[in-house]
């Protein structure tokens, strides 16, 4: 049997991360391999209470980051570490590097939070970072920035694309620009995998 091969996929809001989360498990399947395709915050419980918590208010930074870790927590003992331990492939939809990037963009220190994930979580095999431009991201989302509560979220996703860029010099870190259409980035990601898995 194979070993397990476990990618993490990231990126700030827009980048077309989902999509090509979904299209790497599909690329890897037509291989004949088994891929487990899971996404944080999960819907667990904790997973469930920070994504809620966008509609009815914000927790804190420190709350929002407990609730990340305990749904982290959960999501490497119940699904990440069995399933490489039995050979399969584990792609998934953000992971701790979103914890640095957006709680560090709330003024949380990257390098502490980095620290404490790594304590419990495995680092990826492969982490893609998928790159745009925050304008470019922002149009793609619909919102240009030009309201003030907008502005907010322009300036917050400039600190988070900033610290995903300060993982850049990683051994195990490929950095994939999202411009172009969505076969261009399929193609750059089936290239940074190609050989490796
Ligand atoms: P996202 O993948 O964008 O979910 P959806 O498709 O439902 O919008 O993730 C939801 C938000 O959670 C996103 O803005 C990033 C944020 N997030 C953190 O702030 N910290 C984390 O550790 C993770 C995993 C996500």
């Amino acid at each position: 049997m194979k070993p397990g091969f476990f990618i993490a996929i990231e990126g700030i809001d827009g980048t077309g991360k989902s999509t090509q989360t979904r299209r790497l498990a599909e690329h890897f399947r037509n291989l004949g391999r088994e891929v487990i395709l899971s996404r944080e915050p999960t819907d667990g419980p904790f997973g469930k209470t920070v994504r809620d918590s966008a509609g009815t208010g914000r927790l804190s930074s420190e709350e929002e980051l407990e609730y990340f870790i305990k749904d982290r927590e959960q999501h490497v003992r119940e699904l990440i570490s069995p399933s490489l331990e039995a050979g399969k492939i584990v792609i998934l939809d953000r992971y701790y590097f979103s914890t640095m990037a957006y709680q560090g963009a709330r003024g949380l220190d990257p390098v502490e939070i980095r620290k404490r994930n790594e304590s419990f979580a495995p680092v990826p095999d492969l982490l893609l970072i998928l790159d745009l431009e925050v304008d470019v991201a922002l149009e793609r989302i619909g919102k240009r920035g030009d309201i003030a509560n907008e502005f907010e979220k322009r300036d917050n996703l400039m600190r988070c694309r900033e610290i995903f860029l300060s993982l850049s010099d990683e051994p195990f870190v490929r950095i994939i620009p999202t411009d172009g259409t969505v076969d261009d980035v399929s193609g750059r990601i089936r290239d940074a995998v190609s050989g490796l898995v």
